[in-house]
Formats: C-alpha cells, structure tokens, sequence
C-alpha cells in the first residue's frame, strides 16, 4: 500500500492494464486533485505578513513543474496509455492494428526524456525550499513544507513506476509480439 496516496499497488506481475489504472488513480489524479490545493495555500500564505523569504521562488518553480506535468500526462492518457492497452488486450503489436503512433518505443523514448526534465525540476524545488527562510516558526510553513515533500515523493514514486516497471514491461511486450512466428498466419 503506497501511504501517500492510499492506493493498492498491483503486484509486479498483474496487467499493464492494471498498471495504467493504478498509476491514473495515485499518480494522476492525485496530482490533479492535490496540486492546486497545495498552489492556493502558498498563494494564500505568500500574502501573510509573515510570508517566509523565498516564498516567491518556491511558487515559481511549482508553477513550471505544474504545467511540465499537465502536459505530460495528458499525452500518456491520450495516446501512450491506451495503445499499451490495446497492445495487451489485442494481443497484436501496435504495427498491426493500424493506431497512430505505430509503435510504443518512440512515445516511450519522449515519456522518458520528459521524466528527467521533471526530475531536474523536483530537484531545483529542493533548492528553492533550502534557499527559503520562514520570518516566524509558523504551523502554516511546517504543513507546507511537508505538503510540498509529499507532492514531490507522489512525483518520484510516479516517475519510478513508470520508467522500471510499466514501460519496461510495454517495450518487452511489444518486441514479444512482434517476434511472434503466428503474427502473419
Ligand atoms: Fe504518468
Ligand atoms: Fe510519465
């Protein structure tokens, strides 16, 4: 059980459709849902009398890794993901069934590149929470600090899911299929 997310994590085993779902529900939605909440409270607090020095570059830094991640995961929902389902429940490589992009490497390749340009955010978002002073030993910047380490844990596990389990296993999958001697019979 992930403690962050409260979500079953599938056994290494189960299906990538399992997988997809499970990291839609802890990782996507999680973000989704959590993201803003944790934006409007800094937002709220950088308007404090006491709003900690460096506050304003915490904020921008969220902002970027905000919209990297928005656009990420819209392309893993709208393409990446479902062509591993399909994949797996046709049991017919994505050469084969005639769906744009033709193949999971190249949308893998660009998911992967991606990741590292997250990882290189999370860890400026460590720098910036370093470089940030609180004026008071407030109650307020102890929740946001531990809400802030607990967005980017959420993102890490995310990112590690897919990079050493759902994407290894969909590229396997796919050179399996093809390699299948029945695939023209
Ligand atoms: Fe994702
Ligand atoms: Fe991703």
């Amino acid at each position: 059980m992930c403690k962050k997310c409260e979500a079953i994590v599938p056994d290494l085993h189960a299906s990538l459709e399992d997988w997809t779902v499970h990291i839609l529900t802890a990782h996507h939605d999680w973000l989704y849902r959590e993201f803003p909440l944790l934006l409007h409270t800094l937002q709220k607090l950088k308007n404090r009398d006491d709003c900690p020095i460096g506050l304003e570059k915490i904020l921008n830094t969220l902002m970027v890794l905000k919209e990297d991640l928005d656009t990420h995961m819209a392309k893993e929902e709208r393409v990446l993901f479902p062509l591993i389902r399909l994949m797996e429940v046709t049991n017919r490589p994505p050469q084969d069934l005639s769906v744009m992009p033709g193949t999971v490497v190249g949308p893998i390749h660009c998911m992967e590149g991606e990741h590292e340009t997250t990882l290189e955010i999370l860890n400026q978002l460590g720098e910036d929470l370093k470089n940030c002073t609180p004026v008071s030993a407030s109650h307020a910047w102890s929740s946001v600090v531990r809400a802030i380490s607990e967005l980017a844990q959420n993102i890490r596990e995310h990112i590690d899911k897919e990079n050493t389990i759902l994407f290894p296993r969909a590229r396997q999958l796919e050179e399996k299929l093809l390699a299948d001697p029945r695939r023209f019979s």
